[in-house]
């Protein structure tokens, strides 16, 4: 059984920071085409520009996720390949107190965390099931499992997205696409290092993790990897917790 993803085409929302640009580099790494979305075209042609330097096999394409008119052009982008992986990793939070939450914000969250999700997996069944034993991967959050106080309606997306890998994993098993998630804890990306210069909050992360170590993206991405290689070919419906040990200390 290989443990690579030689001969694999894969597609990552949202592969150019963060815990998505980590997948994408460990993707590739391992042998895969990959196919890279996200929305700002300048950084999307420097990262692909700098990945195809290295002679890695990669292809931009700019859209909104979110944006569910931007998937035609994504299906006419990729019309001529075949799609091994999908990785739904596009997602962010906006932490408020409950009552404080706008109709507007409520439609952002939800869009931005679950409904893109259920919108570009659907957009794309013609394809994972055409090919030989696809696999979707879904990035949930610590937060879709316990309450880790940064925001009620977050925390439901990502709940809903380990339910959605559950049920999707069971629907989807007679076309042998395999559904599963992974579900980081804090973790190092720019985004976070910033919150994270606040010292309570740096202190309270690590003091709540048994490791006492911060997650660096790439300790996700070998998580989803994992989960995309053949190696794994008997794992559906599953959600892999990376998180230092945080959440088997709060059982
Ligand atoms: N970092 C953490 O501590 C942590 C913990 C638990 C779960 N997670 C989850 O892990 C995932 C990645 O988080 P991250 O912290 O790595 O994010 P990030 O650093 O903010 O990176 C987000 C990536 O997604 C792209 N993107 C954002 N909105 C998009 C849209 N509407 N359409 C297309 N691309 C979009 C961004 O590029 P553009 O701006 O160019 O579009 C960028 O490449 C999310 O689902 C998040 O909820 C993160």
């Amino acid at each position: 059984m290989s443990w690579n993803l030689q001969n694999k085409t894969a597609i990552v929302t949202g592969g150019t920071k963060g815990i998505g640009w980590s997948i994408v580099n460990q993707f590739l790494l391992l042998g895969a085409k990959v196919i890279v979305i996200a929305r700002n075209q300048a950084n999307l042609n420097h990262q692909i520009n700098a990945w195809q330097a290295e002679g890695y096999a990669v292809q931009g394409i700019v859209a909104d996720i979110t944006d569910y008119q931007s998937y035609n052009a994504i299906l006419s982008a990729i019309a001529d390949q075949k799609i091994d992986i999908l990785v739904n990793n596009v997602g962010g939070n906006l932490p408020k107190k409950f009552v404080d939450y706008t109709q507007q914000d409520i439609q952002s969250i939800f869009n931005l965390n679950l409904i893109s999700n259920i919108r570009f997996t659907q957009c794309l069944f013609a394809k994972l099931s055409a090919a030989s034993g696809a696999v979707v991967v879904n990035i949930s959050s610590i937060a879709g499992l316990e309450d880790v106080g940064t925001g009620s309606l977050y925390a439901v997306c990502k709940a809903a997205i380990i339910q959605l890998t559950k049920s999707l994993a069971v629907e989807w098993a007679p076309y042998q696409i395999r559904v599963n998630a992974v579900a980081p804890w804090f973790t190092s990306t720019e985004r976070i290092n910033t919150m994270l210069h606040d010292k309570s909050l740096q202190d309270f992360v690590q003091s709540n993790t048994p490791l006492r170590r911060i997650a660096s993206p790439d300790q996700i991405a070998h998580a989803v990897a994992f989960l995309a290689m053949d190696a794994s070919n008997y794992i559906t419906g599953d959600t892999i917790v990376v998180d230092g040990g945080f959440s088997a200390e709060r059982k």
